[in-house]
């Protein structure tokens, strides 16, 4: 039989990203990066899609090769249909369709947040390792979501609790900036954290709806904290910034573990998985493996490597896609607010 290759495109943000799957096999994922963004403290949309169209030609062409594909034996092109910046969107959809319609090649629209999940069925050649059973519950935590989802099946899924306000992601990377730590804080603050003391600042926990979130009040409280105790130490953040770390990133993974106990104990799934960026920090990692001891959940984390933004989680998507006869029409445009 014909091997399926799928090319997976992912520029929803600020990382250009190309990847092959073959027959399910991960065989290549190149991701260009935009130290651009650095100086700014943040994503600059405008600067982000430059950047994209700067990158994706190379990207593409750098994991066709890794992966020894050629584009005439590409089956199916898979792109990030959404949610994202716009700008950034608009890059990789157009590539798709001309490198689609160049090929004769159909076209599969992958939500972003679906790939995130998907990143869970990641498997390398010659890779062992146990994949989720149906249905799971999963923590998506990203820059831009922090949601519960039931996942029955790939396309099967429903969003049980969610946050109110802030993302997990942001709650790290906008109390990093009080701190003076640079963009995206979360990596930092999960580095620091680790020579620190948890348990030293307490904050507030939110109340909100059982399963729900909610982040901006602990946002808040930190900027007071911070602002209120350099007026009594000016060396306040770089004396204690191990332990600041430490006590903030305790304080948000109990927020998240708490609201996921809910969640198994209402539906009474006991397959628990975590997924987006904020899955690759090291004290949420641990803390769900420890938890799922505890409770006797069957824990299913990502690999380190595709937690963040990357090609693999679209193509492994557009690849169960595929074998859907799930495409899409030429016609497809991007959305920005694209809902799981
Ligand atoms: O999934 P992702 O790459 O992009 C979105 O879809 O939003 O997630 C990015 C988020 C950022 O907020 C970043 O700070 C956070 O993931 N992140 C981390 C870590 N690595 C990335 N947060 C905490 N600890 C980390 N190690
Ligand atoms: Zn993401």
């Amino acid at each position: 039989m014909k091997q399926i290759n799928i090319l997976g495109i992912e520029s929803s943000c600020d990382d250009t990203s190309a990847s092959i799957i073959q027959d399910g096999i991960l065989l290549s994922n190149i991701t260009a990066g935009q130290a651009v963004h650095k100086k700014y403290g943040g994503v600059v949309p405008e600067l982000a899609s430059r950047a994209h169209q700067a990158n994706i030609v190379p990207t593409i062409d750098a994991a066709l090769k890794e992966a020894k594909v050629l584009p005439q034996d590409i089956s199916a092109v898979a792109f990030t249909q959404g949610p994202g910046l716009m700008g950034s969107l608009l890059v990789g959809s157009s590539f798709a369709k001309g490198f689609a319609l160049s090929q004769d090649i159909p076209l599969v629209a992958v939500n972003h947040l679906q790939g995130h999940i998907s990143a869970l069925f990641l498997l390398e050649k010659n890779e062992k390792r146990t994949l989720p059973q149906f249905p799971f519950l999963t923590l998506l935590v990203s820059g831009g979501h922090t949601q519960i989802i039931i996942v029955r099946d790939f396309f099967d899924q429903e969003i049980i609790g969610q946050t109110i306000d802030d993302a997990a992601g942001e709650a790290f990377d906008k109390c990093a900036k009080v701190i003076g730590l640079g963009y995206p804080g979360g990596p930092m603050i999960d580095k620091n954290a680790k020579l620190g003391n948890p348990k030293k600042f307490k904050f507030t926990q939110p109340r909100v709806g059982e399963l729900d979130f909610s982040f901006s009040g602990l946002k808040t409280a930190f900027l007071y904290f911070i602002r209120d105790s350099i007026k009594k130490d000016e060396h306040f953040i770089k004396e204690n910034m191990n332990d600041i770390c430490a006590s903030l990133q305790y304080t948000i993974i109990d927020i998240l573990l708490k609201k996921l106990k809910n969640a198994a104990s209402k539906t009474g799934i006991n397959q628990i998985a975590i997924a987006g960026g904020v899955s690759a920090n090291s004290g949420l990692r641990n803390a769900i493996t420890k938890q799922g001891e505890l409770q006797n959940w069957e824990v299913y984390i990502p690999d380190f490597k595709y937690t963040t933004d990357n090609a693999a989680m679209i193509a492994i998507t557009g690849y169960h896609k595929f074998l859907n006869n799930d495409f899409a029409s030429h016609k497809v445009s991007p959305n920005a607010r694209l809902k799981l």
